[in-house]
């Protein structure tokens, strides 16, 4: 916003072109480069999502940025450049990791994603907070992926860069991701101001289908239909793309989404063993309070109607039942 954060912008679009020119063209980058290419990306996924590596070099950016005039306790504000407490020395905040910009809305750098080559460290390292940086407020790729999803009134929501990058590859174009938080009220009303329908499609392991849930949630709240694309346990959109390949991803995955509730039914479903009485009946009954909390009637009755049938109940007891659940939960 406005004259006073440009300085902070374009040390990070200098940054982003150093970073990226490193991992593409010189020896320095090569073992990031193999890196990438090794996990399947393609030199024109580097070159859209402009993907660089940071060298294990504490001052190679603080040395191009002093350069080009930029002031150090500027670019420390903007997260590019760290002070040792010991001798008060400016340093590089990220060294020897892949580089992920991360975009505002005019398409301008405002952050890095940085994925560390090795174990042992934390896997990413993201920017600070900064005035430029809000991450409650920021979506990844949502320059790239605003045409696509205005389009098709859609948007997609990944957990990780890696997803969004890899779909994109597969010609699904309208994908962002939150920036290793969960989805924010903020980006919430982000996505529904730019379509109407949002397909959540996390990684298939506990944490991402318990965050599923919770997006779906706000996301609704925000006035988004929501749809949920579930992945085998234990693999991510980047994985399955690079096992199963794209069309799977695109035909079995992408465009065959759960509805939120049917999403709901499967996870209540997998906490439980329905051969078990005693689950079976807790399972009715939290799914029927599930079903109490729909606004629309015919969406209440087809849900009710299909835990009746399934369960051999009768329409009537479950429909007092979620009566009886729908006055406690007032
Ligand atoms: N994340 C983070 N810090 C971590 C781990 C994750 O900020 N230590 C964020 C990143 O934005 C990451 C997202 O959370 O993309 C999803 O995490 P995870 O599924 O663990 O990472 P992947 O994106 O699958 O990473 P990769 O494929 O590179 O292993
Ligand atoms: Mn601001
Ligand atoms: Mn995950
Ligand atoms: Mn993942
Ligand atoms: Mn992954």
């Amino acid at each position: 916003s406005g004259k006073k954060h440009e300085s902070k912008i374009l040390g990070h679009e200098l940054a982003a072109k150093f970073y990226h020119h490193l991992l593409t063209t010189t020896e320095q980058g090569k073992a990031a480069y193999d890196y990438l290419l090794d996990r399947g990306f393609t030199q024109d996924m580097i070159s859209a999502f402009q993907i660089g590596y940071a060298p294990d070099n504490p001052a190679a950016l603080k040395a191009l940025l002093e350069k080009r005039g930029f002031q150090e306790s500027e670019m420390e504000e903007a997260g590019l450049l760290l002070r040792k407490e010991s001798s008060w020395e400016y340093m590089d905040r990220f060294r020897n990791r892949v580089m992920f910009p991360i975009m505002n809305n005019q398409g301008r750098v405002i952050a890095f994603g940085g994925r560390a080559l090795q174990e042992g460290q934390p896997k990413y390292l993201n920017s600070p907070e900064t005035p430029i940086f809000h991450k409650n407020e920021t979506l990844y790729a949502l320059h790239k992926a605003r045409p696509a999803i205005r389009k098709e009134n859609k948007a997609i929501l990944f957990e990780g860069y890696a997803d969004v990058i890899s779909a994109w590859n597969a010609g699904v174009n309208n994908g962002v991701a939150t920036l290793g938080t969960a989805l924010s009220a903020r980006q919430a009303k982000i996505i529904r101001r730019n379509a109407e329908q949002a397909i959540i499609c996390y990684d298939g392991d506990k944490a991402g289908q318990e965050a599923a849930l919770r997006s779906a949630e706000l996301l609704e709240q925000e006035g988004c239909q929501v749809q949920v694309a579930l992945l085998p346990e234990g693999s991510d959109p980047d994985d399955f793309i690079k096992i199963h390949g794209k069309d799977k991803f695109v035909n079995e995955i992408i465009k065959a989404p759960f509805t939120l509730m049917s999403f709901k039914m499967q996870k209540l479903k997998k906490e439980k063993n329905l051969q078990h009485e005693g689950d079976r009946l807790q399972y009715i009954e939290e799914i029927v309070g599930e079903i109490s909390k729909i606004s629309k009637a015919v969406e209440r009755d087809h849900y009710l109607r299909q835990v009746a049938d399934e369960f051999d109940l009768s329409l009537e007891a479950l429909k007092q039942e979620q009566h009886r659940l729908f006055r406690a939960n007032k």
